[in-house]
């Protein structure tokens, strides 16, 4: 398999204070394999770690131990060739306060090489795609966060890049404009089979956007997989809650396959299962076969914000 990102072995640790000598290990020796092509995310509690890593892949900051191939390349050896085909797009980002939105296009533009007719074009392109004309005479400085995000995200795909990484793209913006942005990310990755590595806190955005996603907590992987892997590896399950009538013979029930536990209510139950596409069928079967109708039925699915809150707990 081809992979976008290899990291073998990474630490980093921070020094700072007097004398430098108050030390932060934010990175204890992490793994991390990115397939080309794929929209991966990187999940994890504030402080794991997660952008010390991007931009040591982006080249930003430089690792004290560990393996980091980029697109291939070593990003030791590399880095102006891996430069060129990477970009980095942060939720937070710090433009060249002074100068207009156009004015910071045409400068990052203009360090990526990019001169004449095809530099106008892109960022009259990227300027549309990002609904920022209206925008591009203002100044940076006077820029909602929301504007500020999608400037950002234009300037990442200035060099369309093979690799991007996206450090919580959609943080502080209006539902609305998070669900666009996500658009963009999977049309992105659709169209032009970037690569996608993004770290957010919004666990439906990972499970919309991301085929796998690794957990990090406190400089470590605690886990990867898909959405689904994981809430299989943690026993998550699901619940049905169904409201009926006539007596349930609770026993029985609670003795079949695939059912974790059973709470009475009066005239309805929760219960919980590992997986409600393969266990539904199987309890209707069972109240049918009793002749106990049923009322209503309502399945409440675990999701990667479980997941999340299992490994933080
Ligand atoms: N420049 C720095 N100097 C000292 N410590 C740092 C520095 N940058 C990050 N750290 C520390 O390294 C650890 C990892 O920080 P990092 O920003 O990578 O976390 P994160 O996962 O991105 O968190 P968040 O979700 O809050 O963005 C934290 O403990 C942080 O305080
Ligand atoms: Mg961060």
């Amino acid at each position: 398999m081809d992979y976008a990102v290899e990291v073998k072995n990474l630490h980093k640790t921070f020094s700072s204070g007097l004398f430098r000598k108050r030390r932060k290990s934010a990175l204890k020796g992490v793994d991390l394999m990115v397939p080309k092509g794929t929209i991966w995310g990187l999940l994890g509690p504030n402080g794991a770690g997660k952008t010390t890593l991007l931009s040591i892949l982006s080249n930003l900051l430089t690792p004290e131990k560990g393996d980091v191939r980029v697109l291939g390349m070593d990003i030791r050896t590399h880095a102006k060739d891996i430069c060129g085909r990477i970009n980095l797009s942060s939720g937070h980002a710090n433009f060249l306060w002074s100068m207009t939105v156009r004015e910071n296009l045409e400068y990052y533009a203009m360090l990526y090489g990019l001169s004449g007719e095809k530099k106008r074009r892109k960022i009259e392109n990227l300027l549309d795609l990002f609904r920022l004309q209206d925008f591009a005479k203002v100044r940076f400085e006077e820029l909602s966060t929301g504007t500020k995000q999608k400037l950002s995200l234009s300037k990442a795909l200035l060099n369309d890049p093979d690799l991007l990484f996206l450090d919580e793209p959609t943080v502080g913006l209006d539902p609305d404009v998070a669900h666009r942005i996500r658009d963009m990310i999977q049309h992105l990755h659709d169209d032009q089979g970037t690569t996608i590595l993004i770290t957010t806190h919004n666990m439906k955005e990972a499970e919309i956007l991301c085929e796998k996603v690794t957990f990090i907590m406190d400089g470590r992987i605690r886990a990867k997989g898909t959405p689904r892997d994981l809430k299989k590896e943690l026993h998550l399950g699901d619940t049905i809650h169904l409201a009926f009538q006539g007596a349930l013979p609770i026993a029985t029930l609670q003795n079949m396959e695939g059912i974790d536990h059973i709470e009475m209510k009066d005239s309805s139950c929760r219960i919980r299962v590992d997986n409600h596409r393969e266990r539904l069928p199987q309890i209707l079967d069972f109240f049918t076969a009793q002749r106990i109708i049923i009322h209503n039925i309502n399945i409440q699915e675990s999701d990667l914000e479980d997941v999340f809150i299992t490994f933080t707990k």
